[in-house]
C-alpha cells in the first residue's frame, strides 16, 4: 500500500452538525493532491484530522501507514503544516520563528539555524531574517509559514489555502516554490477556493461540497467528465439574461443562466456562435473559451467560487 493518506468513510462531527460526511481519500507519495470547495465544505476540518490535531468522529484514517488516534506524535514529526490562518509568533524575528519551531522537533540549535537560513533563502526571505513578523506583507508571512512547515524535512506537507488573500505576484511566487518542493519529491496536500490554483498545482483533486466529495480526478479528467470542450459566454443587453435562455435551446449540450451572462456548453464554440447569430440574437458581447475547472465546479455545486 503506497498511500500516505488513506481515509475510508471519514467523518467529523461538531455536536450534531456533520462537517465531514464520510469521505474516501487516497494520497500517493510524490503527488500534489487538492481539496477544492466553497466556504464551509469541510476542507479545513479534513486537513485538521489529517494533521492529527482534531480526532475523527468516525471512519478509518491512516497517515503514513499509522493511526492518528494512537500515533499522533510520530505522524506529526513527519508532517509539515501550513494552517489556514498564519500563527507565526509576532514577538520573534523571522529567523527566530523558524529556529524556535525547530525545537519542537528536537533539532539541535546549530542545525536549526543552518536549516532555517536555507529555508529563508528558498522562500526569498533571506534579507528579512532579522526583522519582526508584524511588518511583513501577507505574502511574506505565508512564505514564512511555508518555510516553517519545511523545518523538519517532512514527507508530507499540508497547506490549507496557501494563497488566499495574496496578490497575483505573491501567489505566483508561492506556486513556484510549491512546484519546486514537489519536484524534490515532497508530497503536497492543499486546499483552495481557486480553480486556477488547483489546475496549476494539483495532479489529482477532489471537489468537496457540504462535507461530501462530489467529484474526483485529475483536472483534465474532471473537465472531460463534467463539462464540454468549449464554453461560449454571452452577455445580452437586458436585466434578465434568462429571457434569452429559451431562444438558445438546442445549441450545444447545456445552457446555464447566470445573473450577468449566459453560458453555452458546447463542443465547437465558433459553430455555436454562428448558430446564435443565425437565430438573430445579438449579444452585446460573446467569448469562446476552453472549459475550465470553474465550469466543473459550477456544474457540480450550482454556484461559482467567487467569494
Ligand atoms: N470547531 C468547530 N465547531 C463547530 N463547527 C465547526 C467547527 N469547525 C468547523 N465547523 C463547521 O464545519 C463546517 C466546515 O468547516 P471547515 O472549516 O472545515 O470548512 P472549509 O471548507 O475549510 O471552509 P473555508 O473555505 O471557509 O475555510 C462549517 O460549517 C463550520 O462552521
Ligand atoms: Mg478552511
Amino acid at each position: 500500500m503506497n498511500s500516505l493518506i488513506h481515509a475510508r468513510g471519514l467523518v467529523k462531527r461538531f455536536g450534531d452538525f456533520t462537517a465531514v460526511d464520510g469521505i474516501d481519500v487516497d494520497v500517493r507519495a510524490g503527488e500534489a493532491f487538492g481539496f477544492l470547495g466553497p466556504n464551509g465544505a469541510g476542507k479545513s476540518s479534513t486537513m485538521r484530522m489529517i494533521g492529527c490535531v482534531s480526532p475523527p468522529s468516525g471512519g478509518e484514517l491512516r497517515i503514513l501507514g499509522m493511526d492518528p488516534r494512537r500515533d499522533g506524535p510520530a505522524i506529526r514529526a513527519r508532517l509539515g503544516v501550513c494552517p489556514q490562518l498564519d500563527n507565526l509568533d509576532p514577538e520573534l524575528t523571522v529567523l527566530e520563528n523558524l529556529v524556535t519551531y525547530a525545537r519542537f522537533f528536537g533539532i539541535p540549535r546549530r542545525a536549526a539555524r543552518e536549516r532555517a537560513a536555507e529555508l529563508l533563502d528558498f522562500v526569498q526571505l533571506g534579507e528579512r531574517a532579522g526583522s519582526k513578523v508584524d511588518p511583513l506583507s501577507g505574502g511574506m508571512k505565508r512564505r514564512l509559514t511555508i518555510a516553517r512547515a519545511m523545518i523538519n524535512q517532512p514527507d508530507l506537507v499540508l497547506l490549507d489555502e496557501p494563497t488566499t488573500g495574496l496578490d497575483p505576484q505573491a501567489r505566483h511566487l508561492v506556486w513556484e516554490r510549491l512546484f519546486r518542493l514537489k519536484q524534490q519529491g515532497v508530497t503536497l496536500v492543499l486546499t483552495t477556493h481557486y480553480m486556477d490554483e488547483a489546475e496549476q498545482l494539483c495532479d489529482r483533486l477532489v471537489v468537496m461540497d457540504g462535507g461530501r466529495i462530489v467529484a474526483e480526478g485529475s483536472p483534465r479528467e474532471l473537465i472531460e467528465a463534467h463539462s464540454t470542450r468549449e464554453v461560449v459566454e454571452l452577455r445580452f443587453p437586458t436585466d434578465d439574461q434568462g429571457t434569452y435562455a429559451g431562444k438558445l435551446e438546442g445549441i450545444g449540450e447545456r445552457v446555464e443562466v447566470l445573473p450577468d451572462r449566459v453560458l453555452l456548453y458546447v463542443g465547437d464554440g465558433d459553430g455555436a456562435l454562428t448558430e446564435v447569430h443565425r437565430r438573430s440574437l445579438s449579444p452585446s458581447s460573446s467569448l469562446v473559451r476552453r472549459s475550465s475547472l470553474e465550469d466543473v465546479f459550477l456544474r457540480l455545486t450550482g454556484r461559482t467560487l467567487v467569494d
